[in-house]
C-alpha cells in the first residue's frame, strides 16, 4: 500500500479530501446498488425537502489503527441503528443495516492509505449521511432519499486534545426542545446551535454548555458531547429527552463500572455543578475532553475543576481505557470493535 506523507500527528478535526466515497440512492420504493465515487460533489434536485426541509441526517464513527496495522471500527452497529432513529424521527426512508456496513466498510477499505498510523493520536473519521431529495415544494417527506459516506483522517475535535477546555453556559439559546428533535442526530440540531456557539467561541470557549430548554434548571449538552461530571466515586450524566444518546457515553458507563464507579444517570441540576469534583464532556469527535472552567453567561459565575491545567485522575483513566481498547491496546471485553479484514 502507497503510505501517505502526512503530518498525522498534528492534524485537526476537518476535512480533508482522500480518493473514494460510497453513494447510495432509494427511488421507486427500493434501494440501488452502492456506487463508488470520486467526485466531492453531489448533484441534487434544488426542490429537495433536504435544502428546503431538513430532511437530513448523518452519523459519525472513527476507525483506529492498532500496533498490528489491522484497521478497529467502534460500535458502528450502534450508529447504524441511530441513522435509523434518525431517520424515523423525520420521516425520512431507513437505511438498512446491512447497506449502512456494506458502504462504511466499503469506503474504509478504499481509503486505506488514509487511516492514520497506530501511535499518532489521530483516526479516521467516518460521515454517513442521509437525506431527502427529488422535486418537492409542499412540506411533506420526500419519496427519495440519497445516502453518502466519506472519511477524512482526523486529529482530536478540540484543538488542545485531552487538555482541560472552558465552557460557556448559554441560558439565552435552547438547542433543542424537550419533544423535539435533540434525541436524533439531524442537522437542524446542529444549525440550532450555531449561533450560541459563535458566541461561545468568541469570547474564548470551546463550546456551550446547553440547559435543559424547558425549566432552564438541568444541564443539557456540550455543544457536540454529551457531558459527564464525577463525584463521589460515582459517573453521573445527564439524562433528557433533547440530547443526543451518546454511543461514547454509553461506552463510558461501562467503562466506569469496570473501574469501579457508581454510575447514575439523572437530571442534573446546574446548582449541582458546584459539587463535582471532575466534569467532561463526550462524544465521538471530542473522545473525552476534560472541562476546566464553566462560566455562566448571565451571572458571570465561574465553576472551576482544574488548578494546574490537568485532566482529573479519573477522567484520564477513562480516557486510556477507552482509546486503548479503540486501538487494541487492550482487550476488549464487550466486544465493541470489529477488526476489517
Ligand atoms: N451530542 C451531540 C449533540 C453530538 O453531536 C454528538 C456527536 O455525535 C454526541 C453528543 C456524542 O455522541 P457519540 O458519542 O455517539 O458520538
Ligand atoms: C461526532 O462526535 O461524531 C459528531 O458528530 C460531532 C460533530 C458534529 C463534529
Amino acid at each position: 500500500m502507497e503510505e501517505l506523507n502526512l503530518d498525522w500527528g498534528n492534524l485537526p478535526f476537518g476535512y480533508m479530501k482522500t480518493d473514494y466515497n460510497v453513494r447510495c440512492y432509494y427511488k421507486n420504493g427500493e434501494w440501488g446498488e452502492l456506487e463508488i465515487s470520486s467526485s466531492e460533489e453531489v448533484s441534487i434536485h434544488m426542490a429537495s425537502t433536504a435544502l428546503h426541509y431538513g430532511q437530513e441526517a448523518f452519523e459519525g464513527m472513527k476507525a483506529f489503527k492498532g500496533k498490528d496495522g489491522k484497521i478497529r471500527l467502534f460500535r458502528w452497529q450502534e450508529n447504524a441503528k441511530r441513522l435509523q432513529e434518525s431517520a424515523d424521527g423525520i420521516l425520512m426512508e431507513k437505511l438498512p443495516i446491512d447497506l449502512f456496513e456494506n458502504a462504511i466498510k466499503k469506503v474504509i477499505k478504499l481509503n486505506e492509505k488514509f487511516v492514520p498510523p497506530y501511535g499518532s493520536g489521530a483516526s479516521l473519521y467516518i460521515r454517513p449521511f442521509l437525506f431527502g431529495i427529488g422535486a418537492q415544494v409542499g412540506v411533506r417527506p420526500a419519496t427519495e432519499y440519497m445516502f453518502v459516506v466519506f472519511v477524512s483522517p482526523v486529529g482530536p475535535y478540540f484543538k488542545t486534545g485531552f487538555k482541560p477546555v472552558n465552557m460557556l453556559l448559554a441560558r439565552g439559546f435552547d438547542r433543542a426542545a424537550p419533544q423535539g428533535t435533540g434525541h436524533i442526530k439531524v442537522g437542524g440540531n446542529y444549525a440550532s446551535s450555531l449561533k450560541a456557539m459563535k458566541i461561545a467561541h468568541d469570547k474564548g470557549f470551546a463550546s456551550v454548555l446547553f440547559l435543559d430548554s424547558k425549566e432552564k434548571k438541568y444541564i443539557d449538552e456540550c455543544g457536540p458531547a454529551n457531558f459527564f461530571g464525577i463525584k463521589n466515586n460515582t459517573y453521573i450524566t445527564p439524562k433528557s429527552s433533547s440530547i443526543l444518546p451518546s454511543i461514547t457515553n454509553k461506552s463510558l458507563e461501562k467503562l466506569a463500572e469496570m473501574l469501579g464507579l457508581k454510575v447514575e444517570r439523572r437530571a442534573v441540576p446546574i446548582d449541582e455543578l458546584e459539587t463535582f469534583d471532575e466534569v467532561g464532556a463526550c462524544g465521538t469527535a471530542a473522545v473525552i475532553t476534560p472541562i476546566g472552567k464553566i462560566i455562566d453567561n448571565d451571572t458571570d459565575k465561574e465553576y472551576s475543576y482544574t488548578k494546574d491545567d490537568k485532566p482529573g485522575k479519573i477522567s484520564t483513566k477513562l480516557y486510556e481505557l477507552l482509546v486503548s481498547i479503540q486501538t487494541g491496546d487492550t482487550e476488549d471485553p464487550f466486544g465493541w470493535v470489529e477488526i476489517l479484514d
